[in-house]
């Protein structure tokens, strides 16, 4: 038995997570034990944790078609170069809360680099939850910016974010990173276990 934090996906039920030293929703920090099965279905009535709704929801672990595409797109600026990969974003709104005149949805290109500071820039690389947002240092280059610590986050309405634990299957999406995801919790991800931004276009609740 190791101490090491975990996340496992139970086939068709829960992500069983163990030794995570910080749990956070949406109000603070939530009390932890050593095992705790997290509700992924988007069913419980006991969330973040699951009840066992999953069996009477159908839900199933795989199946479906990712919301975006699996690739990097490089925005360039004079001093620094943002990376984004669609599929992996969670729609988490960070960037344009943090930044809202570098990244701008309603803009084309939607990362306009020179409009801000390299540091804003970067901090908003670091802010992002999914690893969808890195920075391009060189040709081909992507670096992620995360910090040490190890925990997850439950959002409120949407997935839980997670750092510094092993993902539960490998992540494998181009540009991303084990080192920082985002874990579906409402059951409609197209790309599960990792969330791809579907419980905002469903407009799921926790309540639900
Ligand atoms: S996941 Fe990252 S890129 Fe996507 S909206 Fe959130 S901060 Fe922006
Ligand atoms: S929580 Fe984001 S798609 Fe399920």
């Amino acid at each position: 038995m190791t101490d090491t934090p975990k996340i496992e996906e139970r086939e068709n039920g829960p992500l069983v997570v163990s030794n995570i030293p910080n749990l956070r929703g949406p109000d603070g920090e939530m009390e932890t034990k050593q095992v705790m099965a997290l509700c992924r279905c988007g069913a419980s009535k006991k969330k973040p944790f699951c009840d066992g709704s999953h069996n009477d929801a159908g839900f199933e672990s795989r199946g479906g078609k990712p919301a975006g595409r699996d690739r990097v797109m490089p925005f360039e600026g004079k001093e620094v170069t943002v990376n984004f990969n669609p599929m992996l974003c969670a729609h988490a709104a960070e960037c344009g809360r943090l930044a809202g005149h570098i990244f701008d949805s309603s803009k084309r290109p939607w990362i306009q680099p020179d409009e801000g500071t390299v540091e804003e820039v970067k901090a908003v690389v670091a802010a992002c939850p999914s690893g969808a947002l890195s920075l391009a240092l060189s040709e081909d280059d992507v670096t992620h910016i995360v910090t040490d610590k190890v925990e997850i986050r439950v959002q409120e309405h949407g997935p839980y974010w997670v750092q510094n634990i092993a993902p539960p299957v490998p992540m494998d999406a181009v540009g991303g990173t084990d080192e920082k995801y985002v874990l579906c919790r409402c059951g409609l991800s197209g790309n599960k276990p990792f969330c791809d931004g579907s419980h905002r276009d469903a407009k799921w609740r926790d309540d639900t």
